[in-house]
């Protein structure tokens, strides 16, 4: 299940592109394992630099208060957001999946149930770059106005298509779930969907009982 919602402000896209224009950018080679190193061909902002971390605070915050993101997913841990470049040489990112764990800086480890590209260059800026994600229904590519997300598995097979004109800066990083299982997590979105849908209309007795089950739902289902 592939889940897009509106990121960014105006603003804060202006301050993201001050300090992406700002940062320290090398081969983003150097942070892939063996197998996706082979395939991919961009470039990456220092994450440890000054810039990242700023970049990484306004992702952060703008997740907080998006209540898609919270919706679809679950959030338990969040991967601080990386940073990415493609265009010129360094252009394309080929079929990879990414690994299952990644480790924060103090040794924590991040199960990867769920990918996240903020899109944050207008598509009128650069020509191909589109996400490719493979599903069992085959194939969707993505490409979002400036400071919108995507949310999609990260069991997926996916890849950045090459980019011919321009350049296509984004933002990607990895969330662990509360819930570990996507059937799971789809079956709780769609049931927080139609409920806000019903409540639309005024709380009633079954817009009260539906949200105890989804709440008993997560609660059975969830690990904090
Ligand atoms: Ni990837």
């Amino acid at each position: 299940m592939l889940v897009t919602f509106p990121l960014l402000d105006a603003e804060e896209l202006r301050c993201a592109h001050g300090l992406l224009a700002a940062g320290h950018w090398s081969d983003g080679r150097a942070s892939a394992g063996a197998q996706a190193a082979l395939a991919k061909n961009n470039e990456q902002l220092a994450p440890q630099g000054d810039e990242a971390r700023a970049l990484g605070q306004i992702v952060l915050q703008a997740l907080d208060r998006t209540p898609r993101f919270l919706a679809a997913a679950l959030p338990k841990r969040v991967f601080p957001p990386h940073f990415n470049r493609y265009g010129g040489q360094a252009n394309t990112y080929g079929p990879h999946v990414d690994g299952a764990i990644r480790f924060l800086e103090n040794g924590t480890r991040v199960r990867t149930d769920l990918s996240c590209t903020v899109f944050l260059s207008p598509p009128q800026d650069y020509e191909g770059g589109e996400l490719a994600i493979q599903g069992t229904d085959g194939e969707r590519s993505v490409k979002l106005p400036a400071g919108h997300a995507v949310l999609y598995p990260g069991t997926s097979v996916h890849a950045v298509r090459p980019v011919t004109r321009g350049h296509r800066l984004a933002c990607f990083f990895w969330i662990e779930s509360m819930v570990r299982s996507h059937e799971q997590r789809k079956l709780l979105l769609e049931l927080d969907d139609a409920l806000v849908d019903l409540r639309m209309a005024g709380e009633t007795p079954a817009t009260v009982a539906l949200t105890g089950t989804y709440h008993n739902l997560l609660r059975m289902w969830a690990d904090t």
